[in-house]
Parts: C-alpha cells; sequence; structure tokens
C-alpha cells in the first residue's frame, strides 16, 4: 500500500487537520510513512498566518522535490492547508514537480487526490473551492467558494490512543483583523452542533483521551447565530459546560478565543467548572489604543486590562498568556512603550512575540508607515527581553511547590525522562515511567529549565483523583 507522510507547519489548527487527513488516509488503506525520504507521496500543511511558515514549507518543497528529481523516486508532493487555499493554482505554476494543492474546505478529499495522482487518472490537482470540471485538469478556483455545512465534512478523525486530544468545533472567523489573513483562509464562522462536539469528546475520552482542548480560529464566537443565550450564559459556555459533564474527562482547555469574548459567563465559568483548567490565553496584539483600533480589535487597553482584572478575581492564580505583533505599520515609539508597559502591569506567564508580516489582500498590507525590518527586530528583543524576565520569574516562583500535572509521556526533550502539563499548561520533567502515562501526579517542582520545570513525584498513583490538597490547583 502507497505510503504517506503529512508535515505540518503552523499553528494548532493546521495540526488538527493533519491529524484527520491522516486518518482519513489510514481509513483507505494507506499507510503514514515515518519520514519524506520513503514516503510514497509527500503533503506538507501550512499555515499562511504568517509569512515565515509559508517560506519554510517552499523551501522545504522545493528541496524534495529536487532530490526526487535527481534520484528519480516517482513521489507525488502536495501541499495542504491555508498556503494552499490562498495561492491555489498559482503554487503549480511556479513549483514543477509539485502535483497537489488542496485548500483548507478540501481536506475531506485528500485520499480521492492522492488515489488519483498515484492512480494516474490525475496529473496535477488544484482542489481549493466547490467542485466543478474533471479532476484531471488544473483548475484555478479562487479563494473560498463557501460549502455550506463543511465543518461537518472534517471531523470526526480516528486519532491514536492519546492522553491529549484537540476537538474542532468551529472553522473560519468573521473578526476581519486588518493584519489577518484567516477570514480569506478560513472563511466565515461556521460552528458544528453541541451534540455532534460532545459525542467526538466523549468517544475520545472512552478511548483513554483524559484531556480535551475545544479548537478553532475564534473559539469564544462559538455557536453565536446557533444557539440563544440561556441563563445568561452563551453558546460558548453552554459547550463547555456539555463537554466538562462527560464522565472520565479531567481537564478542558479551548484555543484560540478573543478577549472580547471573555463575557461574565465565561469567567464565571472558570471559578464553577473544575475541569476548566486555569489558563487563559487572551491575544492583546498591542498595548496602543490608537494601534487596536487600527487592527480592528474590538477593544480598548482599559477594556483588556479589566478582563485580566476578572479572571484574576474569579479563580486567583490563573495562568495568563497572550499573542502580541510588534511593528503593526505606523506603531510610533509611544505606541510600542504603550505595549511594552501592557505587558509589565499584566505579567503575563507566557506571551507569543510576532513581527508583523504584511499579508497579501489584508487591509494592513495596504496601510502607509509599513516599518522598516531593522526597526521591527529592535522592537521584537526588547519586547521579549520584558516578556522572557516576567515569564522566567513565574516560572522561578514555582520551586518548592507542588503541582498536579498530567502525564502525557516520555519527555520529548529527554527520552530517559517522562513529561506532563500543569494545569497551566507548564511543562514539568521528572522521573517516571510508562505506569505514569496519562495519570494526575502531584509533583514538587525542584528546579527550572529553560521554560520547562523539573519535579520530583511527591504522592504517586493518584490516578483520576481530584488535587490532593498540597497541590495548588492553579499552577
Ligand atoms: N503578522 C504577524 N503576526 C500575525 N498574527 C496574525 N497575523 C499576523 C501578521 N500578519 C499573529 C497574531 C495572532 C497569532 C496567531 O499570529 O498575534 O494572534
Amino acid at each position: 500500500m502507497p505510503s504517506v507522510y503529512v508535515k505540518t507547519y503552523g499553528c494548532q489548527m493546521n495540526e488538527r487537520d493533519s491529524e484527520a487527513v491522516s486518518a482519513q488516509l489510514v481509513a483507505r488503506g494507506h499507510t503514514l510513512a515515518a519520514n519524506e525520504q520513503t514516503a510514497d507521496v509527500v503533503l506538507l500543511n501550512t499555515c499562511s498566518v504568517r509569512d515565515l511558515a509559508e517560506q519554510k514549507a517552499l523551501g522545504k518543497m522545493q528541496s524534495l522535490i529536487g532530490v526526487a528529481k535527481k534520484q528519480k523516486t516517482g513521489q507525488k508532493f502536495g501541499f495542504l492547508g491555508c498556503m494552499a487555499q490562498s495561492r491555489g493554482a498559482e503554487l503549480l505554476e511556479q513549483m514543477p514537480g509539485l502535483d497537489l494543492v488542496i485548500g483548507t474546505q478540501k481536506f475531506h478529499r485528500t485520499a480521492d487526490h492522492v488515489e488519483a495522482l498515484l492512480a494516474g487518472t490525475a496529473r496535477r490537482v488544484v482542489d481549493t473551492a466547490e467542485e466543478a470540471g474533471s479532476q484531471n485538469t488544473i483548475r484555478e478556483h479562487l479563494v473560498l467558494a463557501e460549502t455550506p455545512g463543511t465543518p461537518g465534512e472534517i471531523r470526526p478523525p480516528s486519532v491514536p490512543a492519546q492522553i491529549s486530544a484537540f476537538v474542532s468545533i468551529m472553522q473560519g472567523c468573521n473578526q476581519h483583523c486588518t493584519f489577518c489573513i484567516v477570514p480569506s483562509t478560513r472563511g466565515e464562522e461556521r460552528s458544528r452542533p453541541i451534540e455532534e462536539i460532545v459525542a467526538e469528546a466523549r468517544a475520545l475520552v472512552a478511548r483513554g483521551v483524559k484531556e480535551i482542548t475545544l479548537l478553532g480560529q475564534i473559539v469564544t464566537s462559538y455557536g453565536k447565530r446557533d444557539y440563544p443565550v440561556v441563563n445568561g450564559r452563551g453558546a460558548f459556555v453552554q459547550l463547555i459546560e456539555a463537554v466538562h459533564a462527560i464522565e472520565g474527562l479531567q481537564r478542558l482547555r479551548f484555543t484560540s478565543p478573543h478577549p472580547k469574548g471573555y463575557g461574565a459567563d465565561l469567567i464565571e465559568a472558570f471559578a464553577r467548572l473544575p475541569k476548566l483548567v486555569e489558563n487563559a490565553h487572551l491575544p492583546v496584539q498591542s498595548g496602543s489604543n490608537r494601534l487596536l483600533k487600527l487592527m480592528h480589535r474590538g477593544y480598548t487597553r482599559e477594556r483588556y486590562l479589566e478582563i485580566i482584572q476578572q479572571l484574576r478575581t474569579s479563580k486567583p492564580g490563573i495562568g495568563v498568556s497572550t499573542d502580541i505583533i510588534v511593528g503593526f505599520p505606523g506603531e510610533t515609539e509611544e505606541d510600542f512603550a504603550e505595549t511594552l508597559s501592557l505587558v509589565e502591569a499584566v505579567g503575563f506567564d507566557m506571551a507569543y512575540v510576532f513581527k508583523y508580516s504584511p499579508r497579501r489582500d489584508t487591509p494592513a498590507a495596504a496601510l502607509p508607515d509599513q516599518l522598516p525590518d531593522a526597526v521591527i527586530e529592535e522592537r521584537h528583543r526588547r519586547l521579549l527581553d520584558v516578556v522572557n524576565a516576567v515569564g522566567i520569574a513565574k516560572f522561578h516562583a514555582l520551586v518548592g511547590r507542588t503541582v498536579q500535572i498530567l502525564v502525557e509521556g516520555p519527555s520529548r526533550r529527554n527520552a530517559a525522562r517522562y513529561e506532563g502539563r500543569t494545569r497551566c499548561n507548564k511543562i514539568v520533567i521528572f522521573d517516571g515511567n510508562e505506569r505514569h502515562r496519562g495519570q494526575l501526579l502531584d509533583v514538587r517542582i525542584e528546579r527550572v529549565g529553560t521554560f520547562t520545570l523539573y519535579g520530583d513525584p511527591a504522592v504517586v498513583g493518584l490516578d483520576n483523583a481530584p488535587p490532593s490538597v498540597a497541590t495548588d490547583p492553579a499552577i
């Protein structure tokens, strides 16, 4: 049977899509290759939120095609995902040797296209929008002819037994932040029904999954048009409650939310629902009201700080992380200083700092005053210094304390050890073994590595037990 290698460049959403595509290929009798060299078909699933992921994937593809040509391997190559969606047929034109381009609405057709290529019934395929014509001609379907109901077609995956799993709850985004390419690569918001999501989550838990992360581009907007507010609780909180009720589930997370989605109902849910971990991601993007407006973010610095305050009141010790963009067009030194002061004021546990990258057909790419790279680089470094200093101090504050981790398996950094995550999503490495996998374990933090904690199991074998009194759950 032909083997396929699927590699992901980019975000969790893409990781999740790659899992679903892999499951589809396996269900159709293909095997998953261990690496690019041994695969009959190589698929790169690529994010286009920032230019870096695109460039990496393009470079990788170029070199794979080069090697395959030289060694006459006869391998087939394809791009999946956001970049495939936004660049479409242009990719085939620019890259001789590329065989397949599949957009974000068309993952469910991956196996069909792969088989057609391998059988020789299709030569080169672009599938980025609704069907028209035959498969063996190159079709230029421009971005996003939306298919109603497509979210249903993307599920459900048959992922291998694992401790922590993603469940896709929605696709697309209607926020239209001026820097962001997602509305054109993923389209309008479409939410899956609550029952369908709960059924998928329940099946995962029955297979041993202990932690579920609800996944979407803007999860806090989940189901707004589909479900009425009930007792002051919006659709997203109703969904959280329904998944939270699944017996055997230990932890519930979600990503990525929008700050404006942290209404009173969600903030209160953190205090009320014990499986909802104390970890909130609130992508702020900038500390300057002027830039927040230009970015079309829908909140002010003051409102943002108020939400953080409310979260910390509802759930003391909650971990707070963020995304920040430096060098948005027209960002002045004063705007940047506002971002620095916001970072200091909040004290984020973690912040992902991105250099602004102009994306095609986004309003920000057409703004005047695009900043020189050198300015962006310099601000990026300054901000990282502040972010890291705050984040590292938070790690050091944990030394000597006992935290609850969910053990995921052998450590990715040190195969001789095991690792798990705290409820606040920090990785803890400890001396464990296979019997710890999937267990909730109390560990005492001994020391700090580079964004990692090293722990010693304080109480072993707490399978499924609630955290002991010694544990501070909010870590
Ligand atoms: N340039 C830089 N960063 C971006 N992001 C989204 N679009 C861009 C862009 N054009 C960042 C935002 C977002 C994260 C997923 O990626 O910070 O929250």
